[in-house]
C-alpha cells in the first residue's frame, strides 16, 4: 500500500488544470451499451473508477483502445449480461449499467453494490423506477436479476428523493425503452446534462433537460447512433483545488473549468472572504486578511455539494471564528472528522451538524487514514496548513477520483511524495 507525505505550510503559486468529471464519464460509459458504433470520447479522466468501469464493459463483451485521456469504445460486441460482484463492490457506480443493459437485452444481472463508508446508499429506486417500466426484478444471492421480456415501457416515474445515481440509470433505460418516459424530481447535476444532451445527439428526443422534470421519447429498442463527445471538467476537482489555494491563503489561477457548475462552492467561498476573480473557462481565488467562518448545508445541484463538504470542514478549521455543516444527503459522511481532529482540529459532531471553530494555524502533522474519496482530500487540504509532515495512508481512495493529484499539486509548491508503506 501507498501513502502520501506532505509537509505543509507552504504558500502555492501558479495554475491547475481541471480534467474530465469522474461523475460525468462514469454515466456516459455506461451509455455507450446502448450504442451500435463505435465512439470516441475525449477528456476522459485516467482514475481508477473510470478503468473499473472499463474493466467491466470489458469483461461484459465491450472493446477499447485508450490513448492517455482519449478512449475509442465498441460495446456491438456485448455479449455476457452479467455485472459480478467482484468489480461492483469495488465501486459502486457499476450500478449504472443496470438501465442500459436490461433495455438492450431483456435481461441483466448486476451484483447488489453494499453499502459504503459513507452509508447506506440503497439503489430501491432505481429498481422501483425499471419495475414501473415493466422490468420483473428478483433478488437472489445478492444479484439484482431483472428481465423484460418485451422490452421496457415508457412510464411515469416519481422519484420519491432526488437520486442522480437512479435519474441516470432510468434516462438511459428510457431511451431505449417503448414509449415516453416522463421523470419526476429528475436530479438536474451538470452531469445528469451531460448524459441527456449526449442522449440528444445520438438522436433520443429529451425535454426538460437540465430541470426536474424530464420527458424522454424512446427509440422503441433500436440502437442508437453516438457522436463522438468529450466528457466536462470536474466541478469537485475544482472545488478542491479552490480551497487548496483557499486554505494556504495563496493566489491560485483554476483553468479548464465551466464557472456556472462552480457556482455554489463559488459563493461559499466569497462567504468567506476570498475574491474569486472569473473568466469564461477559468478563474483566479484571491488570498484574504480575514477567513471569515460560513454555514453550509448539502443539497442537491444547483446547492451546495455534499462532495464538498468534507473539504471545506478542514478550510473551516482554518477560519476566524465558528462554522458549521450540516450535512443532509448521507448519513455517514463524517469519517473525516475523526481525522482532522488527529491534526488538531476542534471540530464537534451532533447527529448530522458538524460545529468547527476556527483557528488558524493551529493544525499539526501526523498520520491519519483516509477513509473515501472526498475525505481523503479533505486530509490533503489539513495537511497542506499543519506544521510539519502529514503522512497520509490508505491513498487508494484519492486514486480513484483525482488524476495526477501529486504532479498537479507539486506544480503550485506544495511538497508531496508518494512512498510504499
Ligand atoms: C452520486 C455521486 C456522488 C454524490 C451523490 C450525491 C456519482 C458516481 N456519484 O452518487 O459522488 O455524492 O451523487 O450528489 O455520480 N438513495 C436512496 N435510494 C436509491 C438511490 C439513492 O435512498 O435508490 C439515497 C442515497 O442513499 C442518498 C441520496 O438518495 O442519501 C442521494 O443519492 P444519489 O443521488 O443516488 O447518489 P449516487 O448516485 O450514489
Amino acid at each position: 500500500m501507498k501513502y502520501l507525505k506532505i509537509i505543509g505550510n507552504k504558500k502555492l503559486e501558479g495554475e491547475i488544470n481541471i480534467s474530465g468529471a469522474k461523475n460525468a464519464a462514469l454515466p456516459l460509459l455506461a451509455s455507450t451499451i446502448l450504442a451500435k458504433n463505435r465512439i470516441k470520447i475525449g477528456n476522459l479522466p485516467d482514475v481508477v473508477d473510470i478503468n473499473t468501469l472499463l474493466k467491466l464493459l470489458e469483461k461484459l463483451g465491450s472493446s477499447y483502445t485508450k490513448d492517455k485521456n482519449t478512449i475509442h469504445i465498441e460495446t456491438s460486441t456485448i455479449n455476457n449480461t452479467k455485472a459480478t460482484y467482484d468489480i461492483v463492490k469495488t465501486m459502486r457506480a457499476s450500478i449504472l449499467v443496470l438501465g442500459p443493459l436490461l433495455a438492450r437485452f431483456g435481461h441483466c444481472e448486476v451484483s447488489l453494490p453494499g453499502g459504503c463508508a459513507i452509508g447506506q446508499r440503497p439503489v430501491d429506486l432505481h429498481l422501483k423506477a425499471l419495475e414501473q417500466m415493466g422490468a420483473k426484478i428478483e433478488i437472489k444471492s445478492g444479484y439484482i436479476q431483472a428481465t423484460c421480456k418485451d422490452g421496457l415501457k415508457g412510464a411515469k416515474i416519481v422519484f420519491d428523493k432526488v437520486t442522480v445515481g437512479g435519474t441516470e440509470n432510468i434516462i438511459m433505460a428510457a431511451s431505449l425503452a417503448t414509449g415516453t418516459t416522463t421523470i419526476i424530481n429528475a436530479a438536474k447535476e451538470p452531469e445528469i446534462v451531460q448524459l441527456c444532451e449526449v442522449l440528444e445527439d445520438a438522436g433520443v428526443d429529451i425535454k426538460g433537460v437540465g430541470t426536474s422534470k424530464l420527458i424522454i421519447q424512446g427509440s422503441d429498442k433500436k440502437l442508437l447512433e453516438f457522436k463522438d463527445f468529450n466528457i466536462i471538467p470536474d466541478r469537485i476537482e475544482a472545488g478542491t483545488y479552490m480551497c487548496a489555494a483557499a486554505i494556504t491563503n495563496s493566489k491560485l489561477t483554476i483553468t479548464n473549468i465551466i464557472p456556472l457548475h462552480l457556482e455554489a462552492i463559488i459563493s461559499k467561498l466569497e462567504e468567506m472572504n476570498f475574491e474569486i476573480i472569473q473568466e469564461e473557462n477559468s478563474l483566479t481565488i484571491m488570498p484574504t486578511k480575514d477567513i471569515k467562518p460560513v454555514n453550509i448545508v448539502t443539497s442537491e445541484y444547483p446547492g451546495f455539494p455534499t462532495d464538498m463538504q468534507a473539504q471545506f470542514m478542514a478550510l473551516a478549521t482554518q477560519a476566524n471564528g465558528t462554522s458549521t455543516i450540516d450535512e443532509r444527503l448521507f448519513e455517514n459522511r463524517f469519517m473525516h472528522v475523526s481525522e482532522l481532529l488527529r491534526l488538531g482540529a476542534d471540530i464537534h459532531l451532533n447527529g448530522n451538524i458538524a460545529t468547527i471553530n476556527g483557528t488558524p494555524s493551529k493544525l499539526n502533522g501526523t498520520d491519519v487514514m483516509a477513509t473515501d474519496l472526498r475525505a481523503s482530500s479533505a486530509l490533503v487540504l489539513a495537511a497542506l496548513v499543519a506544521q510539519g509532515e502529514t503522512d497520509i495512508h490508505r491513498i487508494y481512495h484519492l486514486d480513484r477520483g483525482y488524476e495526477n493529484l501529486e504532479k498537479k499539486l507539486s506544480e503550485i509548491g506544495v511538497d508531496i511524495q508518494r512512498h510504499n508503506e
